[in-house]
């Protein structure tokens, strides 16, 4: 804990890193946070400062850092196997991740397909369901997708993507989706969440009319289009996404890399339809936080059309060299024993319940377009003018002030734009959320003051 640590380490970071999603210039004026260890939800750097991890680390930790029962389990495994490719070979970590993981997702989703990262998740699903039509003799291309949704940065997941900061630059090079309005409910009362998103899923049917018998699959981030600014939508336009998908017949992938494992109040928000996908995406909280790891869920019937004599060339031929890495797995059932032996869901509704209490004098503002919140996500959107919803110019970066703001307090508060928003690790206590509530507020007043 030297005095001049944390200046000693920027400076080295500063000469040879690139850090993801930064403008780096940014950094001349902005404060690069080095740190050294975290607890809990504290991050702590090198002088012993502390800041709390209000959005989980980019939405992957759910029981705090360096878990203790998590961390041990990762130790085990690293003494026992690190490492072994998983093309003719396996591994009781892999084996018992799928059992795990197909018992508990929703009914029909019986095969298990690892990656190493959410996008290279979406990608399989992708390749998968245009393979798996091939393979049935029907020559399908075109994928449906939502606008404001995103689903990662590799350039398939890029293209059934559609934040545009992200994606325009990179526009000659992706295929292109058909892209559907979003049912996203900013600015309506929940009552009216279902009859809106009834009229929005007019344009869903339409587009699958339209393009009936090209379409592979319909990809969509179920009840909150987390990196679209958390816009939020309820389970009956999946209950209507489902039948369609099953009337046109093509298929659903839910992406659940962000809103699995709790977040929305469900273990996957698809239970708050009822419904089952045809392909369920999931990474981030799967090893609650700790490594790098995904997994594609399919049906006996999608894994049926690939099972043939070799020579017939219906292998699914894709693979990651880190593919169901055996520290992954470990970390991953590590955390669905937490999930079993701990009422982590009932826990959560009484913190999301505290989640809503600390935020909701925040609606009040003058600059607060919504508080909106599903299970442990909240987000607050910052607007120019209440009444009418007019957003702050992107360039006044109003929510970056936020930000600032919460790191001088010691809060990690990094914001979507103009929308602020908790999404804290499950082990947040009343307190925590109470700081997050003034940090946040105090944020709030001084990057809208003028
Ligand atoms: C819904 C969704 N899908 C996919 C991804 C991509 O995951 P990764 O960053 O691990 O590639 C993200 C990441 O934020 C996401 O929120």
């Amino acid at each position: 804990m030297a005095p001049g640590a944390n200046a000693e380490l920027v400076r080295r970071d500063l000469a040879v890193l690139w850090h993801p999603c930064t403008q780096m210039k940014d950094h001349e004026r902005l404060p690069l946070i080095p740190v050294r260890r975290a607890r809990g939800v504290w991050l702590e750097d090198l002088e012993g400062r502390r800041y709390l991890d209000a959005i989980s680390s980019w939405w992957v930790n759910l029981f705090g850092h360096a878990h203790p029962r998590i961390s041990e389990a990762v130790a085990r495994q690293a003494r026992e196997l690190e490492h072994v490719l998983l093309a003719g070979f396996t591994h009781e970590p892999a084996v018992r991740l799928a059992e795990r993981l197909t018992a508990l997702a929703p009914e029909g989703l019986s095969r298990c397909f690892y990656a190493d990262n959410g996008s290279s998740a979406v990608e399989v699903a992708l390749k998968m369901s245009f393979h798996y039509w091939r393979n049935r003799g029907e020559q399908r291309d075109r994928f449906v997708n939502l606008s404001n949704s995103y689903h990662g940065e590799t350039l398939g997941a890029l293209a059934v993507g559609d934040v545009a900061l992200y994606k325009e630059t990179y526009e000659p090079l992706l295929m292109r989706p058909v892209t559907v309005p979003s049912p996203d409910c900013f600015g309506l009362p929940r009552a009216e969440w279902d009859a809106h998103a009834r009229r929005m899923f007019a344009h869903m049917e339409a587009a699958l009319e339209r393009h009936a018998g090209k379409v592979c699959a319909v990809i969509v981030e179920p009840l909150v289009q987390c990196a679209g600014h958390m816009r939020m939508y309820p389970p009956s336009y999946l209950r209507l996404l489902r039948e369609a998908c099953d009337r046109f017949g093509v298929h659903l992938i839910a992406d659940e890399i962000a809103v699995g494992f709790g977040r929305t109040g469900t273990l996957f928000a698809c239970e708050q339809a009822g419904i089952a996908p045809d392909f369920l995406c999931l990474s981030k909280g799967l090893t609650g936080g700790y490594l790098p790891l995904a997994a594609v869920l399919t049906t006996e019937e999608v894994y049926q059309a690939f099972y043939d004599d070799y020579e017939t060339l219906r292998a699914f031929l894709h693979s990651h060299s880190y593919t169901g890495n055996p520290l992954g797995c470990a970390a991953a059932l590590a955390t669905l024993e937490l999930f079993e032996t701990e009422p982590v869901l009932e826990r959560n509704r009484g913190l999301a319940a505290r989640m809503a209490e600390a935020a909701a004098p925040l609606a009040e503002h003058p600059h607060v377009g919504e508080v909106r919140q599903t299970g442990m996500i909240l987000a607050i959107e910052l607007v120019r003018d209440k009444a009418r919803r007019e957003p702050y110019p992107w360039q006044e970066r109003r929510g970056l002030r936020v930000y600032e703001h919460g790191l001088r307090e010691g809060v990690l508060l990094r914001p979507l734009g103009n929308v602020v928003y908790w999404m804290p690790p499950y082990v947040i206590t009343e307190e925590e959320i109470a700081l997050l509530g003034r940090v946040t507020a105090a944020g709030i007043e001084r990057a809208t003051a003028g």
